[in-house]
């Protein structure tokens, strides 16, 4: 990524956060403390960024459309039910004590600042790669001044740096502490050898770890038809191409192979269905989908 960019796929979570929080149908997903900090985040954007400025004058109805036929139909709603489904395991991990939470490719996620904040046994450290943890650090410091003593982000490009070097380098980081690692959006877009890299430097940096983290089980037809081109122009805005997945069913066993119990995956249906008729439903299920995946060492 050029030194002065962001990336697009954050901006367009957070995006999805703040018009659905802006929806009568949706509003009450959102989690209402996060929504101030994602908007200073899009008005940032908004600021340095002639993309995110130009899309962000379309309508409301409109962008949701659009992130919709970019990403797959159910995809805002997605990303806040994943968001909220992280949250939930990481607080049941807090209580079950884990000292130290690792988000790893954090973009504009406020999960380990909101942690920091809220628990202060917690060491909370997020990494990204260099301009967008810069990016997001400063609108940090914008909204909240100080940021916490136990709260640390670091540039670092995961497709340059081995995680375990990554991990090293980080102030205060212990492998005798429980730790709970969360790559939400993230492994899909790094390579094969880098993800399976990325879990046994992930066991092997602590004694005790549990591994949250989302994958996609088939990456999107290549180009195919207009949409497909779009989006490909839009990842390709910041080299964010798909390219590892793996189907849900396959996830334990490769897991296990590195040191991994899956104690449960939840999918994109499933995460939604609750909240739809069954005409949606029809709709939902004909997405590849991604899904969230809880494991814990063994
Ligand atoms: C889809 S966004 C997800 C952001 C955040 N986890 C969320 O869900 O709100 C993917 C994030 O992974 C980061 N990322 C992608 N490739 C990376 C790499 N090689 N090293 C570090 N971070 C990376 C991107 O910069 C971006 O912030």
């Amino acid at each position: 990524m050029a030194k002065d960019k962001i990336s697009i796929s954050a901006w367009t979570v957070i995006l999805s956060h703040v018009l659905l929080s802006r929806d009568a149908r949706w509003k009450t997903l959102v989690v209402v403390e996060d929504i101030a900090f994602y908007r200073s985040c899009l008005n940032y954007c908004d600021k340095r960024f002639g993309v995110c400025r130009t899309l962000g004058k379309l309508p409301d109805f409109c962008l949701l459309w659009l992130i919709q036929r970019l990403v797959a139909y159910g995809a805002p709603q997605h990303f806040v039910l994943r968001k909220r489904a992280i949250r939930a395991q990481a607080m049941q991990s807090v209580e079950q004590g884990a000292e130290q939470i690792v988000v790893i490719g954090a973009g504009f996620d406020i999960l380990a600042f909101a942690t920091a904040q809220a628990f202060s046994q917690v060491r909370c450290f997020e990494l990204d790669v260099p301009s967008m943890c810069e990016h997001k650090v400063q609108v940090l410091k914008d909204c909240y001044g100080k940021l916490p003593g136990n709260f640390f982000a670091a540039g670092v490009d995961l497709s340059l740096v081995p995680m375990r070097d990554a991990l090293a380098a980080l102030p205060g980081f212990s492998r005798e502490k429980a730790t709970l690692f969360i790559a939400e959006g993230v492994v899909m877009y790094l390579t094969e050898e880098s993800v399976s890299a990325m879990f046994s430097d992930v066991h092997a940096a602590a004694d005790s770890s549990e591994v949250l983290f989302t994958a996609i089980a088939k990456p999107p037809k290549p180009k195919e038809n207009i949409w497909s081109r779009i989006r490909s122009l839009f990842l390709g805005y910041n080299k964010e191409a798909f390219s590892w997945c793996m189907e849900a069913v396959q996830m334990a066993g490769f897991l296990r192979e590195r040191g991994f119990g899956e104690q449960y995956h939840n999918g994109y249906v499933e995460l939604q269905k609750d909240l739809r008729t069954q005409k949606e439903l029809d709709q939902l299920e004909r997405q590849n989908g991604e899904y969230l995946v809880y494991a814990a060492s063994v």
